[in-house]
């Protein structure tokens, strides 16, 4: 196991780190401090050959010039808010629009745009790097001054596990997630189409021409969305579907299936045939954004190879889009004395 550092570069006029994590199978993790960006994740196929299964640039520069996200923690709020409002306590909230009418991902300058101290941590079974941030009262939009910590890990049982932290002065709302694109076959090798995914969901949140959820949780039977047994990503995706419309593709979230509130279960899975390598999704939070890189567009990656649509797939766990806004969905606020905590684990092996 170790943990090397090096200089990526200065943003903001701060100094931006390339930690780079290798557990003692050799599973290597490059993470900047800039947005907290999992800049390449290094694992085995079943015969053992070690691919980079994730999308992202070489240079500090290409992330801050045009990322769509890619690898980074998202926050304060992780996908949609409509029509960038929000009424807490009486209040009227009023955010930063960055997609439309609608604030994306914490809006202009999120989480992912920002440096964040770092400090690597080891211990008998994992490398790891803690990740802090303190994003002021009225960043964005956001009521209160949120502590966030988190913690990234890669352990020997193969795991990338993230525990997310936060705290606040006074009640706010938070989503924290990772917005790693995978590619299991490869970063830079083509489609995802073939990938063989479960989600373990029964239901979805709809959504308007905007992405915004209806409000509704949509039985997946009997519909393209239904992923309770393994099935291509492909198989369906162009099915003459109207959300597999307004998405170009999958981008929802699934309603996780769980017993008990805030249980760490089994969220998803993708097998991808041909190297044989299996990830495993766990998680505390209640839904998953299942998002197959609808929007990429032949931007150049890290070996020089484009990545274009639907060349990458993202399991986004959090809270349900527009929850703000819907109080019919799991909550999002966080008041000052309480702790916001969540854990989501990325689990590699072959098949
Ligand atoms: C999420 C959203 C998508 C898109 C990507 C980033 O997955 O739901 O619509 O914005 O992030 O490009």
């Amino acid at each position: 196991m170790k943990i090397k550092k090096r200089p990526f570069g200065m943003v903001d006029g701060k100094p931006a780190d390339l930690f780079v994590l290798e557990n003692s199978n050799h599973l290597e993790m490059k993470v900047t401090n800039y947005g907290g960006i999992v800049v390449s994740l290094v694992v085995p196929d079943r015969d053992g050959n070690m691919d980079d299964i994730v999308l992202g640039y070489n240079q500090l520069e290409a992330y801050v010039k045009h990322n769509p996200y890619f690898g980074a923690i998202i926050g304060r709020y992780g996908n949609r808010i409509g029509n960038a409002q929000f009424t807490l306590e009486g209040q009227k909230y009023t955010l930063a629009k960055n997609e439309g009418e609608n604030n994306l991902h914490g809006g202009i300058k999120g989480f992912d745009k920002v440096v964040w101290d770092a400090k690597p941590v080891m211990d008998d079974d994992y490398v790891g790097l803690i990740l802090k941030y303190l994003s002021k009262d009225g960043e964005e939009g956001f009521p209160g001054n949120l502590d966030v910590t988190v913690k990234y890990i890669l352990n020997n049982d193969n795991e990338f596990r993230i525990d997310y932290r936060a705290t606040t002065d006074k009640t706010t709302i938070v989503n924290l997630t990772n917005h790693s694109y995978f590619n299991l076959t490869g970063e830079g090798s083509g489609d995802i189409l073939g990938h063989e995914v479960v989600i373990n969901a029964e239901r979805f949140t709809p959504v308007d021409e905007t992405l915004i959820p209806t409000g509704e949780l949509a039985p997946v039977e009997g519909t393209p969305m239904d992923f309770r047994i393994p099935t291509a990503i492909g198989a369906r995706i162009d099915a003459d579907y109207e959300q597999l419309k307004i998405g170009k593709g999958y981008d929802h979230n699934f309603v996780l299936n769980k017993d008990q509130e805030g249980a760490m279960t089994l969220a998803a899975t993708a097998y991808e045939p041909a190297s044989g390598r299996f990830m495993e999704v766990f998680t505390t939070e209640p839904g998953m954004q299942f998002y197959t890189g609808n929007f990429l567009n032949g931007m150049i990656g890290k070996s020089g190879k484009p990545y274009n649509f639907r060349n990458a797939f993202c399991f986004e766990t959090q809270h349900f889009p527009d929850s703000p806004n819907k109080p019919e969905f799991p909550s999002v606020v966080l008041r000052p004395g309480e702790e916001y905590k969540t854990t989501t684990i990325y689990k590699f092996s072959t098949i």
